[in-house]
């Protein structure tokens, strides 16, 4: 056997390596979209240059809209759902990446359209995966994950146009994934946080990533038809939208700036022009899914290192698989605090 013809097929059988493992599976039954565990092969995943066995995987608000049918997140079923995963390279087809690699990925069509980290295995594009930075675990990076990865770029840009100084910065959804990660930078970087919240039992957590005032949700809400209110923050990280959001615009400070990424309490925003054109403020959109590479790479090294929360540890709860189904509920009815991950392979 000459040696092209050995190499060859020493690849392929390398390639063809097949693994069963096991992942959550959503059902499309007559309407209903039903959850289980099951076995499943790695030749069945989609085409793509890397295999990751995945460590750690975490539950994002979206998982819970793929999980439940949600048409606009995923279109067909049977799907394994996870936006994110963390985890090592079993086979690489890309010079990029190495068997044994620590590497991350999150966002993109993970999860949506493609088999997500909610199964021990996923296949992806070389381009979807990054490095695990020096400074993180998995674990930790999955703490961080999408929602943490998208507070990240939302400090990011609010920090561009708000200085510590400048004043307070109000966070909605404050013990949600976004926001507490939110929370934990904006401490980190030395500015003074307000929390808007709708659990009254958990301003002792809220008070341990840094928020040195806590409003209650229904407080934040009083009606108040008046196009513009008190000015009071110099800037906010909107979690939430609908008439959270309207209330923030109408209490910005001149040249405030408001981060928008989220949708828990409506897709609709009611407002005026009154604070763009009087105050000056600025409506920021965030956007992690198809955040570009180079600037994806760059700001979970921040995260890494010195935007790294001290208390990273304090923000999660740690589950299995078969509790990913209850989580999925708990964080429709808004009732997750902090990040929570997913524990893959023992
Ligand atoms: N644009 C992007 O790239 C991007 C990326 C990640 C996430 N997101 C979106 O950001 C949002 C938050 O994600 P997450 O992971 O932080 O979700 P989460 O962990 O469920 O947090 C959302 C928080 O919002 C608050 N909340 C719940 N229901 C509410 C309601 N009806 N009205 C007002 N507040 C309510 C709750 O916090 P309190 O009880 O403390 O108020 C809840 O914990 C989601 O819409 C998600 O899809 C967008």
């Amino acid at each position: 056997m000459s040696t092209s013809t050995f190499l060859f097929q020493s690849f392929e059988t390398f390639n063809m390596k097949n693994i069963q493992y096991k992942a959550l599976v959503v059902e499309e039954k007559v309407g209903d979209f039903l959850p289980n565990i099951q076995t499943l092969n790695t030749e069945n995943l989609p085409a793509g240059e890397i295999l990751i066995r995945v460590e750690y995987t975490s539950i994002n608000y979206k998982d819970a809209l793929s999980a439940t049918g949600n048409k606009g997140i995923t279109r067909n079923y049977p799907h394994t759902p996870g936006i994110d995963a963390a985890g090592t390279v079993e086979i690489s087809e890309s010079e990029l990446f190495h068997t044994g690699d620590e590497v991350i990925v999150t966002g993109y069509d993970l999860g949506m359209n493609t088999a997500g980290g909610f199964g021990q295995y996923i296949r992806v594009p070389a381009e979807w995966v990054i490095k695990l930075p020096l400074g993180l675990s998995l674990k930790e990076s999955m703490i961080i994950g999408t929602a943490g990865f998208t507070a990240g770029i939302s400090v990011l840009r609010l920090t561009e146009l708000v200085k510590p100084e400048d004043g307070k910065i109000i966070v909605s959804g404050a013990t949600g994934g976004v926001g507490s990660v939110a929370l934990a930078l904006l401490t980190k970087l030395g500015y003074h946080t307000v929390a808007i919240t709708g659990k009254e039992t958990e301003y002792d957590f809220l008070k341990s990533l840094g928020s040195s005032e806590i409003i209650p949700r229904e407080e934040f809400l009083l009606p108040d038809k008046r196009p513009m209110l008190s000015a009071q923050y110099a800037g906010a990280i909107d979690t939430v939208g609908g008439p959270v959001l309207e209330n923030i615009l109408k209490t910005l400070k001149p040249l405030g700036a408001v981060t928008t990424c989220g949708s828990v309490s409506s897709t609709k925003l009611n407002t005026t022009v009154f604070p763009f054109i009087l105050r000056g403020i600025t409506l920021i959109g965030i956007s992690a899914q198809n955040y570009p590479s180079v600037f994806r790479k760059n700001l979970w090294n921040k995260l890494a290192k010195e935007w790294k929360p001290d208390n990273l540890l304090e923000l999660y709860t740690e589950i299995k698989l078969d509790q990913v189904t209850d989580y999925i509920h708990l964080i429709l009815d808004g009732k997750l605090k902090g990040r929570t991950i997913v524990k893959m392979n023992e």
